[in-house]
């Protein structure tokens, strides 16, 4: 179903995208300008998988960030990565994958980054780590492309529901977080998910808090 369209290097695969059509994928081997989630920027050395799916708009683009979470966990086979509410792919603490999902006009750019034969620069070896060192061996980037698109393929004619519950049994809920969000800070146990793709957050009075944006830290898993 999609068409993969191979760059040596670009800006962002996910600028590059909003220029294809429908069922694209575009892949590069390294970004010059890899886009992180809140203008953050995405290092992009090569080695690390980055690629862009271009899908239809929809109301509810989170369930595309959950399918590409959830189709690159399947893809990795490594039981010990959780996923990490909204978008990021943890090994312990540290982050494999990101993603950034963006609408544009008729279209879903859903982008997907992994660290996998990539080096993670000095300045983020406390936050982030690559796959060859968690393997302790090179990862065949062809190889997990083929079957996150499989995965992804096959989860865009999942039931939202399904979705939602293979999500949650590869995820991080359970754990103590604090969450940053624009309209302040808060602190609990990663509860659960609603049916939207929130985060529900209990707090150490048992109140439920629905936060729908914001930067989650991991205190304890
Ligand atoms: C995040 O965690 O902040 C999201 C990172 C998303 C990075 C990927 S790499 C492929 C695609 N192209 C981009 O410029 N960004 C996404």
């Amino acid at each position: 179903m999609f068409k993969i369209y191979h760059f040596k290097r670009l800006n962002s695969t996910n600028t590059k995208a909003k220029f294809f059509g429908i069922n694209s994928v575009i892949i590069a081997d390294e970004q010059i300008k890899g886009k992180g989630r809140f203008k953050r920027n995405w290092k992009s050395s090569k080695g690390g998988i980055y690629l862009s799916l271009v899908l239809p708009k929809t109301t509810k683009p989170q369930f595309y960030t959950f399918i590409a979470a959830l189709s690159a966990k399947k893809a990795l086979n490594i039981k010990k990565i959780r996923i990490k509410w909204p978008n990021d792919l943890i090994y312990g603490k540290k982050k494999v994958c990101g993603i950034l999902t963006e609408l544009k006009e008729k279209k879903a750019i859903v982008g997907i980054g992994i660290n996998t034969n990539n080096e993670i620069p000095f300045s983020l070896k406390n936050k982030a780590i690559s796959l060859k060192y968690i393997k302790k061996k090179g990862i065949n980037n062809e190889k997990v492309i083929k079957v996150l698109l499989k995965n992804f393929e096959s989860y865009l004619k999942s039931k939202q529901s399904k979705i939602i519950r293979d999500w949650k049994r590869n995820s991080f809920l359970g754990s103590q977080v604090k969450v940053k969000t624009l309209n302040g800070a808060y602190k609990g146990i990663a509860y659960d998910i609603d049916k939207d793709c929130f985060l529900i957050l209990k707090d150490k009075n048992g109140n439920k808090i629905q936060v729908r944006e914001g930067d989650i830290i991991i205190n304890s898993l």
